[in-house]
């Protein structure tokens, strides 16, 4: 298998950005990647376009066509990938095997999409087609229906705090305040946070990620290729995907995601390296508990002590972990496709060190983790200088 580095890379503002088009979107954070790398288009061997619902969001099909055709990068071979909220990170493992496999040398892939042009009811609806549609959305589940059990079963078994979940959105905002292109710049406090209204209880509205449009992008090379295009490529040492139960319901144990479990296992072995071994991780807290089983199954901490380890401060900007430096999707915003490449994105900015107010000292080895669902999809990466 050959090595692969990403050599560039580009974000749009995360938000309600009513004056771009899904198009627009992507082909910003694409210049910004391909001048970032110093890649002109003709050099570019195939393009990788993560988006969950532009079909229903925007009503906007056969993306990969559009995206490719509006990059000026005709006749590229261009593919859409989509996996729920993991369509991103899936997009870049597409692009990494293609290069590892000697298919192609020098890779493009986004993640977008554009979601505060539906109506929010509509944006649910939309949204819950990525669970279980017979036995969960059918009947009425939304997501945060669904990782409000998680919370409330995680809460009774391990003593799980409502302090706790708000102090992930507490510190996920601090850092989205550092974030020039987070949907929200502004901290809160947690009191906030605790007295925001409900969305399902326990889970209230500063628990959740928001809807947000917004487009991201990283040029992939082959080892070879990275060496003369970039002096700081940042080498992608590990990748895992696995699949989990689309329901909730058909899990033996909704305190744990599976599919995290084991694509984090595939990435630690493929890089060589265990948990203990990583600076600095983005990781998909689509709703606060959703960090908190996260960085557990990620072999962080010890199943139940996630919580905790939020409130002694170990996963801020300045603790011995820090989790989403970015401020996550909690902050930076949830534009579902654009979100396992934004993370990404994050990881090479800081590895790179230019994160600015947000920088993690001495980072040189960071983790991805993007999820699809409450789970039946999951993909990790992991990075270093
Ligand atoms: N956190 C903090 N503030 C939020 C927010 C969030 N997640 N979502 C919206 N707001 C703010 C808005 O900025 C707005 O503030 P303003 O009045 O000061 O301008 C206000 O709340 C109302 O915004 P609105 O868009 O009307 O909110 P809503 O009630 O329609 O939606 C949620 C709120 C939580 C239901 C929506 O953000 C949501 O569905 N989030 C989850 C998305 C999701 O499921 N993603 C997939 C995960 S698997």
């Amino acid at each position: 298998m050959r090595k692969v580095a990403v050599v560039g890379v580009g974000i749009t503002r995360f938000g309600e950005l009513w004056n771009s088009s899904l198009r627009n979107l992507t082909i910003e954070a694409g210049i910004k990647a391909l001048n970032d790398a110093g890649v002109p288009g003709e050099r570019v061997d195939a393009l990788y376009t993560g988006c969950m619902s532009g079909d229903m969001f925007i009503k906007q099909g056969h993306i990969a066509s559009l995206i490719a055709d509006y990059g000026g990068l005709l006749p590229v071979p261009s593919t859409r990938v989509e996996s729920a909220c993991a369509s991103g990170g899936l997009a870049v493992r597409q692009g990494l095997m293609a290069i590892a496999s000697g298919m192609a040398n020098i890779v493009v892939v986004g993640g977008v999409e554009k979601m505060t042009d539906a109506l929010g009811s509509q944006t649910t609806g939309y949204l819950a087609s990525a669970a279980d549609q017979e036995w969960e959305s059918f009947n009425g589940a939304t997501f945060p229906s669904l990782y409000a059990l998680m919370a409330r079963r995680h809460m009774y078994e391990y003593g799980t705090t409502e302090e706790q979940l708000s102090l992930v959105a507490v510190k996920n905002h601090h850092n989205g305040s550092l974030n020039p292109n987070a949907h929200f710049q502004f901290e809160v406090s947690l009191e906030k946070v605790m007295n925001s209204s409900f969305v399902a209880d326990p889970l209230r509205l500063f628990h959740c990620s928001p809807v947000s449009d917004g487009a991201a992008c990283v040029v992939l090379a082959s080892e070879d290729k990275a060496k003369e295009l970039s002096d700081d490529p940042i080498w992608i040492i590990g990748s895992g995907q696995a699949s989990g139960a689309i329901g909730i319901y058909d899990r033996d144990d909704i305190c744990t995601i599976d599919s995290t479990v084991n694509a984090g296992k595939s990435a630690y072995k493929m890089a060589g390296i265990t948990p203990k071994d990583i600076d600095f991780a983005e990781v998909h807290d689509c709703f606060t508990i959703a960090e908190i089983i996260n960085i557990e199954d990620l072999g962080f901490f010890k199943k139940g002590e996630g919580g905790k380890a939020v409130e002694e401060g170990i996963t801020s900007l300045d603790g011995e972990l820090p989790i989403n430096p970015s401020g996550g999707l909690k902050a930076k915003g949830h534009p579902v496709g654009a979100t396992g490449v934004a993370q990404v994105v994050e990881a090479v900015t800081q590895l790179r060190g230019k994160a600015g107010k947000r920088q993690i000292k001495d980072a040189e080895i960071g983790l991805t983790h993007n999820i699809g669902g409450s789970g039946g999809t999951a993909v990790v990466h992991i990075f270093s200088r």
